[in-house]
Parts: C-alpha cells; structure tokens; sequence
C-alpha cells in the first residue's frame, strides 16, 4: 500500500517534483494526494495540477489566527487521508494545534546540516559565515524551529571556486536526494523516535 502524502510548498517546488517523480516512477511507496501552498504565488501549485495532483490554496491572509488557518490545512488533510505531511520550502512555522493534530506525521527538510544555521535562508547563512562543510537535513517537524529529532543529513562539502549559486546549487541537488530517502524510510515503517534520536531499523 502506497502511504498517502500531503506537501506543503510556498514556492518554487523542486523538492516537491523530486518526490512527486519519485513516487509517479515506482520508485517510492507514496502517492502525493494533495500539495498546498500559503502563497498564491508558488510555481508549485502548477507543478502538482501539471501532474493531476489536488492543488490547494490556503492563504493565511484569509484567517485572523495562525491557528485558524491551521484549521482549514488540517481539514484538507483529513479530508484526502493524509498519513504523512511533507514540509518542502513551507516558510512558516506550526503551531502547536496542527503538530498535535498529526504528531511525529510531519518532517521537514531544512537546507543546511542543524542545529547549525536554522532559520529561513540556511543557505545564505552557511555561506556567509565560510563553513567548510554544509548539507540538508530532514528531520520530524517540532514546537521549535528547526529544531525536531533528525531522521537523515546530506553533506554538501563547499569547495573552493565554489559561488554561492554553485554552493546553492549542488545542495538543491542533494536536497532532491535526501528528502526522499526520508520519506521511504518512514513508508517502510522503518523510522523510530527515542528521544531526540531516530532510529533507522533494517529493512525486513
Ligand atoms: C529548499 O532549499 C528547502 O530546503 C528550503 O526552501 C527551499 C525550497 O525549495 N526550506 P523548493 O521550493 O523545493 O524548490
């Protein structure tokens, strides 16, 4: 049985392809039901109906409370039997209603290897400070930002004629590598949480 996925995006979607190739491939045991989007604006909305996929809307300018708007996610969830939520280049952080609501059923990739450089521009933020050595992270989303147990990392060494858009380039790349991966392991039933750690069990 193919494990139901929601993505939730707010531009440009490249990580939300990568998966939605994945899966249409047979590559992944996940079908992406539903990809919604809190910016009108975001290419990935197309991506999703390019690929016959429900694409939603839900524009938190329309609600008064973060929670509100939370409201009308989680019951667009509900209603396509979301099992698991993908926030891929999702700009805004949960509150505690939605992560209780599907509690360790929500991860998150973050581009840069944490708990170094969390936050909304991990990229520009690794880049400035001149690590050596930077990533991804994919990690169960918690209260905190960026800050849930880490189920898999990618290593994205910087090297020296390296640009910013190269750097930025080369770790997109691995991004659409790494967040996959993760959601196979969780398909496969295969990830336990321990605290702050994740456990990856051997396939069966
Ligand atoms: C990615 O770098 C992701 O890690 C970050 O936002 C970017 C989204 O890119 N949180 P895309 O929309 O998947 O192309």
């Amino acid at each position: 049985m193919k494990t139901r996925i929601a993505v939730l995006i707010s531009g440009s979607g490249t990580n939300l392809q990568s998966i939605i190739d994945r899966s249409e491939s047979g590559d992944l045991p996940a079908q992406v039901v539903c990809v919604i989007s809190d910016r009108e604006k975001a290419f990935g909305l197309e991506r999703a109906r390019k690929h016959g996929i429900r694409a939603f809307l839900v524009n938190p300018k329309d609600f008064a409370k973060r929670e509100e708007h939370e409201e009308a996610i989680i019951r667009l969830l509900d209603d396509n039997r979301v099992e698991l939520v993908v926030l891929a280049g999702y700009m805004r952080l949960l509150t505690r209603h939605m992560l209780e609501r599907y509690r360790n059923r929500i991860i998150n990739i973050h581009p840069a290897l944490l708990p170094s450089f969390p936050g909304t521009d991990g990229y520009g933020d690794a880049w400035r400070y001149g690590v050596k050595v930077s990533g991804c992270t994919v990690h169960f989303v918690d209260e905190g930002c960026d800050s849930g147990p880490i189920i898999l990392q990618g290593v994205n060494p910087v090297e020296e004629d390296d640009t910013f858009e190269s750097f930025r380039e080369r770790g997109l790349k691995l991004e659409h590598k790494v967040l996959p991966e993760a959601i196979r392991l969780y398909c496969e039933g295969r990830l336990r949480i321990e605290g702050r750690k994740v456990r990856i069990l051997e396939k069966e």
